[in-house]
């Protein structure tokens, strides 16, 4: 199977009630680790590239990567997909060099002009068999160069996204429903503590996202930030010489709850971060003088194929569905 958009993977994401893992991508290694993952489980995956992630990699890498594991997995639907695309410009690169679905994240502008910017980029998306992922609301956390205090997100106003989606004509839409990027979501004000102690995050506004799927039947949501954050890698991380305290994420079980509904598309970047940093940190910490980085990057791989098949059966319900 060639590179697929999303349109075929949300209907039947949507009706069937489960979700599309979108991952980002950095390296060969972490290409590897995802698609060998959800080429075992059968699962349709989306694999996406930040304006980061090109600028690290190089998109032709990128690309080229992206395409051996489809040939690597040809009984699975894979989607290209640019994260977080912050202008026309980039966008049309990204359409032009082969992705199959952009973002154009104009969140942070004015209503009227996230409307403009992603019509334009809708238009010409269309035109050339691309779909488009647009976001209504401000997450809190890190995004590339844009950083938002925890608390000083805005959630998306389900008054607005019908308007929103008919006037640009996007494909799926992003909304802001209390997740956050990176590996700090919440401040310790903002969570409780259960009875051991442990910092508990405010639950996810479910009458948010109910009230946008009211105004959208059918439409497919999309939830950025959406790492947990599991604690057993953030302890391997601080009990081999890292230091991340206070790192919280999002319980997987409410991610699942959402999948359930009309969120097709749930984007997960730090928890296979924090995967591989734990095994190298481990491995570094075993193995001194070793230096092959084969000999680390091998557990490394391994570590983000687990946590993806992890997500595919225990958070977006995705396995079987290819
Ligand atoms: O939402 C942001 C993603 O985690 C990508 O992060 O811009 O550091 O590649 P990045
Ligand atoms: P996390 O930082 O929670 O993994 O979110 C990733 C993301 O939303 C990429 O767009
Ligand atoms: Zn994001």
């Amino acid at each position: 199977m060639a590179l697929v958009t999303t349109t075929e993977m949300f209907k039947k994401a949507y009706d069937g009630g489960y979700a599309i893992g979108a991952f980002n991508v950095n390296n060969m290694e972490i290409v590897q680790g995802i698609t060998e993952a959800a080429g075992e489980l059968n699962s349709p995956v989306i694999l996406q590239v930040s304006k980061g992630a090109r600028a690290y990699a190089n998109h032709t890498y990128l690309v080229k990567l992206v395409e051996a594991a489809v040939a690597e997995n040809p009984d699975i639907p894979i989607a290209l997909h640019l994260d977080h695309g912050d202008s026309f410009e980039l966008c049309k690169s990204c359409i032009d060099g082969g992705f199959t679905s952009v973002m154009i994240d104009a969140s942070s502008k004015p209503f009227e002009e996230n409307i403009a910017l992603t019509k334009q980029v809708v238009e010409y998306a269309h035109a050339h068999g691309a779909v488009v992922e647009a976001e209504l609301g401000t997450l809190a956390g890190v995004e590339d160069e844009v950083v938002v205090e925890a608390g000083k997100e805005s959630y998306t106003r389900p008054e607005e996204v019908e308007e929103f989606v008919d006037r640009t004509g996007c494909d799926s839409l992003a909304i802001a429903i209390g997740t956050s990027h990176g590996a700090y979501k919440f401040t310790a004000d903002q969570c409780t503590r259960n009875e051991k102690g442990i910092l508990v995050p405010p639950p996810l506004r479910f009458d948010v996202l109910k009230g946008c799927i009211d105004k959208l039947p059918g439409f497919p949501i999309v939830l950025h930030g959406s790492s947990s954050v599991p604690q057993e890698f953030v302890k391997m991380i601080n009990e081999n010489g890292g230091q991340m305290p206070d790192a919280i994420g999002i319980p997987e079980d409410q991610l699942r709850e959402a999948a359930k509904l009309a969120v097709c598309k749930i984007n997960i970047d730090s928890d296979i971060r924090l995967a591989m940093t734990a095994v190298m940190r481990q491995y570094f910490n075993e193995h001194p003088d070793h230096f092959d980085p084969r000999q680390y990057l091998k557990p490394a791989r391994q570590a983000v194929k687990d946590m993806v098949a992890h997500k595919i059966t225990n958070v977006l319900g995705s396995n079987g569905k290819a």
